[in-house]
């Protein structure tokens, strides 16, 4: 495991390696893989996500993400990653760590994608693998928090497999494809085992 470059506060390309994949930030370069891969993959991820705006696909929008991307990095709130395939750099997801709390909480929600023609490959499983030693080691937070649809048993999957552990649900937690729903929340902590 090793972080490339680490994440700072100028540095557009950090990357993160993990086992096959690697992440790093989004960049407007990303755009066009994107864009076609987010479109293909609709209908696999859109009862999972929060409603997607409708100009959501088009440059400007993705330019506003960026910046939107830039300054929560910044002010250290938030960092967000594509996940990409080490043997032909292909785009196969994201990967984001958000609500950087410091303080007394010192935690963050990780959340993930995959593309469909991606899914089921182990990509975010190894993703998720590679970014909890970035959180620990490198944010140096305590706890990653993460939540899913209680239906969701592949999300469920990825977070066992990578160490988390189930502590409860939370009743309409997040607004998923227009109807707010319950959710199974999972952490885990600095010093849990990683599998
Ligand atoms: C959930 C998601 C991020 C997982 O990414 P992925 O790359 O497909 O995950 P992986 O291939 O690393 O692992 C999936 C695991 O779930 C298992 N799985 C796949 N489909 C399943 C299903 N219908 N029921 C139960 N388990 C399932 C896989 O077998 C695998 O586990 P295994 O390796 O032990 O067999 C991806 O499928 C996705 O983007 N889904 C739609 C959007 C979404 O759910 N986002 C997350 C919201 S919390």
């Amino acid at each position: 495991m090793a972080f490339l470059r680490s994440i700072s506060k100028t540095d557009p390309a950090s990357l993160i390696a993990g086992d096959g994949v690697h992440l790093r930030t989004p960049q407007m370069s990303d755009f066009a893989e994107w864009a076609e891969l987010r479109e293909v993959s609709r209908d696999f991820l859109t009862p999972w996500e929060p409603t997607w705006p409708t100009d959501d696909l088009t440059k400007p929008s993705f330019r506003r993400r960026l910046r939107r991307y830039q300054r929560e990095s910044r002010e250290g709130n938030a960092y967000p990653f594509f996940i990409f395939r080490d043997e032909d750099r292909a785009l196969v997801g994201g990967c984001t760590l958000s609500n950087v709390h410091r303080g007394v909480q010192q935690d963050c929600t990780l959340g993930y994608w995959a593309g469909a023609p991606f899914a089921g490959q182990g990509y975010v499983t190894r993703a998720v693998r590679a970014i909890i030693p970035f959180v620990f080691e490198e944010l140096k937070l305590h706890r990653i928090m993460a939540s899913c649809l209680l239906e969701n048993e592949r999300s469920r999957a990825v977070l066992r497999r990578c160490g988390f552990r189930e502590e409860g649900h939370s009743r309409g937690l997040l607004r998923i494809n227009g109807v707010w729903r319950d959710h199974v929340q999972f952490a885990i902590l600095r010093d849990d085992p990683r599998l």
